[in-house]
């Protein structure tokens, strides 16, 4: 029997598979564990389209440019197709796009979005005989996306989805039109994933959802800020993350777990998308500006660290007015982001704002996004700045030989690239050691390893105890 089925695996092996993924980090974690999935089916994963049997795309919708991308590489790789190479797309522009893929890409075999991925092995078997096949009807699943295996990119950071879907129906996101309910996992199966990934030698965890704090476990009666906490006690972990958190749900709780527990970064990402009330409730935010400034006083309040906080602003909404605008504007004054995303509105399918009047000429949508970036760019010269001369700790990412410089992120998510004396060996990747900070950049810190401290360069402090923030 064991025989056997070795035998049908390596057989199986030689089906190959390339995925290319666009979109969010959301969307990069799926690819993992679709990748994961299509492993365990015998495909095995190669680096180039021209290599594979399967070429999958795993698709982005939240803005028109993003979807156009795949639209782009399908039409570039058609040729392909005469290699016997099958083609899929996955993910938000499939769920959104549906069979109307087929017609505008005939030689694309499967289409499925992320609620199916459950599917995927019966899906794969349907196109492996030659059929067409669609995963597009489970968005009202309550059920999530589990796999045995999950085939990791990120040599540092372990990636663990917990909820998945969203219910908010912004007015301007097309995500709970492809991604379907919310449906979170239970904390238990969270926690041993978490384990694993600390067994597996990772030391930093990032949780995902689209709005991580709506997590409610479904069978025990863990919160966000509890899961939250336990994750950052499983032992060998030294950086929690979690990203996305909605402002409404942003609860008192998930700074006390960051109070109490200090392998939970210091970071919290909280989109405001707009600094003007009235906008917020054209975008059916369900808070204004005044409750968005009470969760960052409740953040600059910490009690024992400084958080560094991001957020994600659109410009451009329908019937954003020049008040409006300027409202934005002084939020960031008043906040003093440590990064923000920006991005132009962009008219999305089946979305309420599609059908809002008074729309912004794409010019003055362009001008406000190049005013917005200028004050945020002058805001965090200052507040990288202040970083000179600090000691921060780095978790060690790559190595540039030509520049001779170690990158490195901060626990606030803050690139850090340093140098290491003359002769000496770079720190192991993932590794974590102390690096003095002798000049900052809009985006970045620059440094050099504070040997003084009594870290040898080179050596790993992986295993060393103690958080990941202070030092
Ligand atoms: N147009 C522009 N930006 C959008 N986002 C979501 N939908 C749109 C849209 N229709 C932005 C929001 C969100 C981020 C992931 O993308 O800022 O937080
Ligand atoms: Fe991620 Fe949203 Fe893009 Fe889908 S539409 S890939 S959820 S950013």
């Amino acid at each position: 029997m064991a025989l056997t089925r070795i035998a049908g695996l390596s057989l199986q092996a030689q089906k190959t598979f390339f995925i290319e993924t666009f979109g969010c980090q959301m969307n990069f974690h799926d690819s993992e564990k679709v990748a994961g999935s299509l492993v365990l089916q015998g495909y095995r994963q190669v680096e180039a389209a021209e290599d594979a049997d399967l070429i999958l795309y795993n698709t982005c919708s939240i803005r028109d440019k993003a979807e156009q991308k795949v639209f782009h590489r399908l039409a570039d790789f058609k040729r392909l197709q005469k290699e016997g190479k099958k083609f899929a797309v996955i993910g938000c522009v499939a769920q959104q796009e549906g069979e109307r893929i087929f017609e505008r890409a005939p030689h694309v075999s499967l289409v499925a979005g992320s609620s199916s991925y459950r599917s995927l092995p019966q899906l794969l078997v349907q196109i492996e005989q030659g059929e067409r096949a669609t995963g597009l009807n489970d968005r009202e699943t309550s059920q999530t996306f589990e796999t045995e295996f999950t085939a990791r990119t990120n040599p540092h950071r372990g990636y663990i989805t917990i909820i998945e879907g969203c219910d908010k129906f912004c007015a301007y996101c097309v995500v709970p039109y492809t991604r379907g309910r919310e449906r979170s996992r239970t904390s238990q199966s969270v926690l041993e994933e978490a384990r694993r990934i600390a067994d597996s030698g990772l030391t930093e965890i990032q949780l995902l959802g689209q709005n991580v704090n709506s997590y409610r476990d479904p069978i025990g009666r863990a919160s966000f800020a509890e899961l939250l906490a336990e994750v950052g006690r499983v032992p060998g972990i030294r950086r929690v993350r979690f990203t996305t958190s909605h402002p409404r749900h942003f609860t008192r709780d998930i700074m006390e777990a960051i109070d109490t527990v200090p392998t939970l970064c210091d970071h919290v990402h909280l989109p405001v998308q707009s600094g003007s009330s009235q906008v917020l409730q054209a975008m059916q935010r369900e808070y204004t500006r005044e409750q968005y400034l009470e969760r960052i006083a409740w953040i600059r309040a910490a009690r024992h660290r400084s958080i560094a906080i991001t957020t994600d602003m659109i410009v451009g909404f329908p019937g954003e007015t020049e008040a409006d605008f300027r409202q934005t504007m002084t939020l960031l004054d008043e906040v003093q982001f440590d990064g923000i995303f920006s991005f132009k509105y962009s008219p999305r399918p089946n979305t309420p704002a599609l059908a809002m009047e008074n729309a912004i000429p794409e010019e003055e949508k362009t001008a406000r996004l190049a005013a917005l970036n200028e004050k945020q760019r002058e805001i965090q010269r200052p507040n990288y700045a202040r970083h000179v001369g600090e000691i921060v700790e780095a978790m060690v990412e790559g190595y540039h030989p030509a520049r001779g410089q170690i990158a490195g992120r901060s626990s606030q998510n803050k690139p850090v690239n340093f140098t290491i004396p003359e002769g000496s060996p770079p720190p192991a990747p993932g590794s974590y050691v102390p690096v003095r900070v002798t000049r900052a950049f809009p985006n970045s810190l620059a440094g050099e390893l504070a040997t003084e401290s009594g870290v040898e360069p080179g050596k790993s402090l992986a295993e060393a105890p103690g958080p990941c923030s202070r030092i």
